[in-house]
């Protein structure tokens, strides 16, 4: 469920017209809705009540300071992949001991500042990674909590370029070769054994690959006890599902993932951690663009709007599908149209959508794109010297931009000219 609703025959986000945004800040632009990130926030805490736990949202899928703080502020903790997601989410205002270091290739530099900074623990994914943060904590002086992420070779059924749980994948350690790598780990000066972590892939529609992997980390729970190690804390990472359409088959709720991590993990007495991304930002969001031209071509109709795959990646990256709807409601009688959505970057890739059945618009028409908060804005790029859309935040009846467009100026100035030119 999401807050982005016609009334009165227009679209709005929460009590805010879309079109009211468009008039003030120009297309494209994303637009957030702060009750949309907290309800799916709250699902997730919900989902986990009466077991010690804590939800750390995957801030790779939407990293903006205002919706950092609005979740931080609901309770979130942050699960960070990059030295630069470490100071976004200290600058939002979470605590070290809330922030989770995920990742297949930390610097000695961000361990570092993740140990200086405060750190709930490092997810270390490799036995050369393990050696270099012990180096590090001796170093400092200190302690690295960690967790061992383990590969438990299952298959998340999603689309190839966002599974990581089968062996073939760069991620974590093969769950065959865990007491090995845990026996090192606990002879590693500087290092804290304390939990084990998971995670196989993202947008899984599904609760069984989840569940034959928790189950997998349920025995190696016992095992690794049994050789010695204090296992208290399970990081069951993110990945569960969003509906991309409005006519799929709803993929499981976070209410039926906790009923089954409970099932699977529940009587191992261990405080657990997940890292959803997806559903708590996805579905908080909207792309929202104007159209140029419509173009008729040989045999289909174009229409041209002012986004591009450099503002969204996710369909030339992914063949991921974003439902596409027009600001304005259609009348129920309306004259039916099909379009090939499409972009003015100077690549066939950059379409959005063919064949896309819509109400017959024109230019200067608006329309959003659903379910893109999540690896939408973060994904961007300024390729074709197109300047980064804006990012805006509503709350019930207002609305701030939370991230400004640049001027052409702004982004030609980032560029150095070395002296001799
Ligand atoms: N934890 C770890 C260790 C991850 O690698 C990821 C996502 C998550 C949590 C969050 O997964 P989520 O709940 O959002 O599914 N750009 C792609 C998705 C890449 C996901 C990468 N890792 C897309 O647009 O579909």
């Amino acid at each position: 469920m999401d807050h982005f609703l016609y009334r009165d025959g227009q679209l709005f986000a929460e009590d805010v017209a879309i079109a009211d945004i468009a008039a003030t800040v120009g297309t494209p632009f994303y637009v957030y809705s702060t009750a949309t990130l907290q309800r799916h926030f709250k699902l997730f805490d919900e989902a986990l009540d009466g077991m010690p736990h804590l939800v750390c949202f995957a801030m790779k899928s939407l990293s903006n300071q205002a919706v950092l703080r609005v979740l931080a502020q609901a309770g979130a903790g942050m699960d960070v992949v990059s030295g630069g997601e470490y100071c976004r989410a200290k600058a939002a205002g979470v605590s070290g001991d809330k922030i989770v270091f995920s990742g297949v290739g930390k610097t000695a530099d961000e361990m570092r500042m993740a140990l200086t900074g405060g750190i709930r623990q490092f997810n270390v994914e490799s036995e050369p990674e393990m050696v270099v943060l012990s180096a590090v904590a001796v170093e400092l002086g200190v302690e690295a909590p960690i967790t061992i992420r383990v590969n438990p070779d299952v298959d998340a059924k999603t689309h190839a370029k966002i599974a990581t749980g089968k062996s073939e994948n760069k991620f974590g350690i093969p769950i065959s070769r865990a007491r090995a790598v845990y026996k090192m780990a606990a002879e590693l000066l500087g290092l804290k054994v304390i939990g084990i972590d998971v995670h196989i892939g993202s947008q899984l529609t599904d609760l069984a690959p989840f569940e034959a992997a928790y189950l997998k980390v349920a025995d190696l729970v016992e095992t690794l006890r049994a050789d010695g190690h204090k296992i208290g804390r399970l990081d069951l990472g993110g990945g569960l599902g969003i509906p991309y359409t409005r006519s799929n088959e709803a993929p499981p709720l976070p209410s039926d993932y906790g009923a089954m991590i409970k099932r699977t993990l529940g009587h191992l007495d261990c405080e657990i951690e997940i890292e959803p991304g997806r559903l708590i930002s996805g579905n908080a969001g909207l792309m929202v663009s104007k159209v140029i031209y419509v173009k008729e071509g040989e045999d289909r109709e174009f229409l041209i709007i002012d986004a591009a795959m450099n503002d969204l990646i996710r369909p030339a990256m992914y063949e991921a599908h974003h439902d596409i709807v027009p600001v304005i409601e259609p009348d129920v009688a309306h004259t039916p149209a099909k379009y090939d959505v499409v972009g003015p970057v100077c690549e066939s890739g950059d379409t959005f959508g063919k064949a896309r059945d819509m109400p017959v618009l024109a230019a200067n028409d608006l329309v959003a794109f659903r379910s893109a908060g999540a690896y939408g804005a973060v994904m961007s790029s300024e390729y074709n010297s197109r300047p980064m859309i804006p990012e805006v935040l509503v709350n019930g009846d207002q609305f701030a931009v939370i991230r400004a467009r640049p001027t052409y100026e702004e982004m030609i100035d980032r560029d150095i000219i070395p002296q001799w030119l």
